[in-house]
This record gives C-alpha cells, structure tokens and sequence, in this order.
C-alpha cells in the first residue's frame, strides 16, 4: 500500500490514470507533507520527487518523515538544487524569486543534499549531476537516506528521587534524537552529592 500526501487537485488527477493501472494500491490520505496524519514510526519507506523545493518548510517536511518512518526505514528522493559552479549558482538566485511566483513556490537554490543530513537521516548514497536542460534547472541529486536513530545527547539532570532520601543525585542519560523518545532513558549513571 502506498499511501500519498498532495496538496493540489491538478496533480492527484494526473497521478489517477497510472495509478488506477498500477497493481499496487494507492490511498490519499492528506493534503501536507508538513503535517503527515500518520502514526510514528508507521512507514517502511518513503519518496519524494521534486517536491523538496515547492515545500514551504522542507525542514518540517524532513522531520515529519522521520517521524512516521520506522526505525532504519529509508527516504528516497529525487530534487533539482543549487549547483555547484558559482555562475550558475548566482544565476538561480537571480532566476528563483520569478520562478517561486510563477512556478507554485519552487525553489532553485535548495540543497536537498544537505536538507535531508542535517534532518537527522543517515544518506547512505547519492548521486549528483546535470540531466538534460538548462544548468538552473537541472542540477539533480538523487539519493536513499536512513532513518537511524542517532545518539543525541548526554542530559545531565539534578533531582531527589523517592529512593535516596539522602540528597540529590545527579544523573547522566542519554537520550535519542526522536522527539518521542527525547527522554527515553536508556542508560544512566548516578553520582551522588
Ligand atoms: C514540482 S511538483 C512535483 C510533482 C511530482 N512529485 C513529480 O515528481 O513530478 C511539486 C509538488 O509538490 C507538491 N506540494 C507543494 N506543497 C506541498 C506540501 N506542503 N506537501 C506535500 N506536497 C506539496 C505540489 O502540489 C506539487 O505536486
């Protein structure tokens, strides 16, 4: 089962055709990628193809991904970005805020690269280059990145717990990098003042 979030009626009629062909089922269940109406860690996999750089907040879209994807489930995606030779660079800048009005809010300096890293997701691999067509819109990165679940922090906490009337305890936890399970204690070392 495929489940699919899109926003705009255009584009989930076109998607109809090949979808009422295809063998696979394939259930709409929300209009925003920012606010995906799935239970956490529910996904084994996700996609995105050139939506990365139409998103207002590609940063909450990322987070939500990891949320509903299981952990070591993987993100596939395929986007259009910031080039790497300056002149085309500096030209997208120039070129992106006609192309955001008149291309539904796509961006062209996004570096979905470094969006998807700096999500928490592990990129595994990617591969990055020109396709065919004009260098500003056709600098591609396509790659699969990880949803490991990563050792965030140590949180250092101070508290007099119900079991060392003596004093305070100081302990040490390491915590996830799951919103979830931000918290989740599991392990810890006491030193007690
Ligand atoms: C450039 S189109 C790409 C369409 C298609 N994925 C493809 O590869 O051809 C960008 C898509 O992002 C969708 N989009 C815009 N905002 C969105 C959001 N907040 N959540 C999910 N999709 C969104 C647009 O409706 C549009 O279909």
């Amino acid at each position: 089962m495929v489940l699919a979030v899109e926003p705009v009626k255009l584009a989930r009629r076109l998607a109809a055709r090949r979808v009422g062909a295809g063998t696979v089922p394939v259930r709409h269940i929300g209009l925003d990628g920012q606010a995906i109406a799935l239970a956490n860690a529910s996904c084994d996999a996700a996609l995105s193809t050139f939506t990365l750089c139409t998103v207002a907040d590609p940063d909450r879209v990322l987070a939500e991904l990891r949320r509903v994807l299981r952990s070591g489930g993987r993100f596939h995606f395929l986007e259009h970005g910031i080039a790497p030779e300056p002149s085309v660079a500096n030209l997208q800048r120039r070129i992106e805020p006609w192309q955001r009005r008149l291309a539904d809010g796509c961006h062209l300096t996004r570096d979905s690269l470094a969006l998807v890293g700096q999500a928490g997701f592990v990129v595994e691999r990617y591969e990055q280059g020109y396709a065919a067509g004009p260098k500003p819109w056709s600098y591609f990165t396509v790659g699969i990145a990880v949803n490991h679940p990563r050792w965030r922090c140590l949180q250092l906490v101070h508290h007099r717990p119900w079991w060392y009337p003596g004093g305070y305890v100081l302990s040490c936890y390491l915590s996830r990098m799951w919103p979830d399970d931000l918290g989740a204690e599991l392990s810890s070392w006491l030193v007690t003042l």
